[in-house]
């Protein structure tokens, strides 16, 4: 198995808990295109604050739906790879929670089960106008289309939007407790894994320094430095479908 780097598998032997902060690049090896990264990054052909705000969709909700709705019909062709497994598999050995920015079910479908989502999730849908979830069937072409009516809601007749958290927009939350909390729950000598973010965008970005002031071990798992990297004490320049399933396994043979 790949090369594991000693000090990063002491560091989990000594823990009691996990926190694994998982990115787009988590998902990035199960063929969901994460967001700023040269290869795959949606973002270098769409500008974000043209499709992920609330401004975006209050100007053209069709070309917002149609952008959201592919993604969440991508989401369907795509599977956990084994990084997402060693993820759920470490929660045998460690106390482990997830909190993902990420709003695929990847981590859920591997069988992780103590998570959040603190920028919300593309598989649920609500009202625009009165929140009511909408659980209808996503009809969506198989080939990205520009525009596409959003379904209306049941209650209201409102647009329905999809469950994402938009830039500008609270988090949900129970989530975003639920990460602090997460944190918060971490002693000395615990170990934080970031899988996959470039560490941009904030509040989220701002939870493995919470994790230093815990006393915990910040380790980087990212094949390219971030805008964390400078804080992690570790650094595995490695895909998180590699690198996770190498530290589990090193750890699991004790
Ligand atoms: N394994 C681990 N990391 C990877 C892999 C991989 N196989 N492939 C790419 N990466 C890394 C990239 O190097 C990059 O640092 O994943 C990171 C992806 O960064 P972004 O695309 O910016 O994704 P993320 O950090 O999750 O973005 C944060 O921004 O657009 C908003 O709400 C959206 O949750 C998202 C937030
Ligand atoms: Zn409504």
């Amino acid at each position: 198995d790949p090369a594991v780097d000693p000090a990063v598998v002491d560091a989990l032997r000594a823990a009691r808990r996990v926190l694994v902060l998982s990115g787009a690049g988590m998902s990035a090896e199960s063929g969901v295109p994460t967001f700023r990264d040269a290869q795959s990054g949606l973002w270098e052909r769409f500008d974000p604050s043209s499709l992920a705000t609330q401004e975006a969709w209050d100007d053209d909700p069709p070309f917002v739906w149609a952008w959201y709705a592919w993604r969440a019909a991508l989401l369907r062709r795509v599977e956990p790879h084994a990084g997402h497994r060693a993820v759920a598999d470490l929660a045998r050995l460690r106390d482990v929670e997830v909190v993902t920015q990420n709003v695929d079910d990847l981590h859920e479908r591997a069988g992780s089960r103590v998570l959040s989502h603190v920028h919300g999730s593309l598989l649920s849908f609500r009202c625009r106008d009165c929140a009511t979830p909408w659980q209808g069937e996503l009809a969506v072409p198989d080939e990205p289309v520009e525009r596409l009516d959003p379904p209306t809601c049941p209650a209201c007749g409102g647009d329905v939007r999809p469950g994402v958290v938009w830039f500008g927009e609270e988090m949900p939350r129970d989530a975003w407790d639920a990460a602090v909390g997460a944190v918060e729950r971490l002693d000395v000598g615990d170990v934080v894994l970031v899988a996959g973010t470039s560490g941009l965008v904030y509040p989220a970005a701002g939870l493995p320094a919470m994790a230093l002031g815990q006393g915990a071990v910040v380790v980087e798992v990212n094949p390219q430095p971030s805008d964390v990297s400078d804080l992690c004490h570790h650094h595995v320049r490695d895909g998180a479908a590699t690198a996770l399933p190498a530290l589990v396994a090193a750890l699991e043979q004790g």
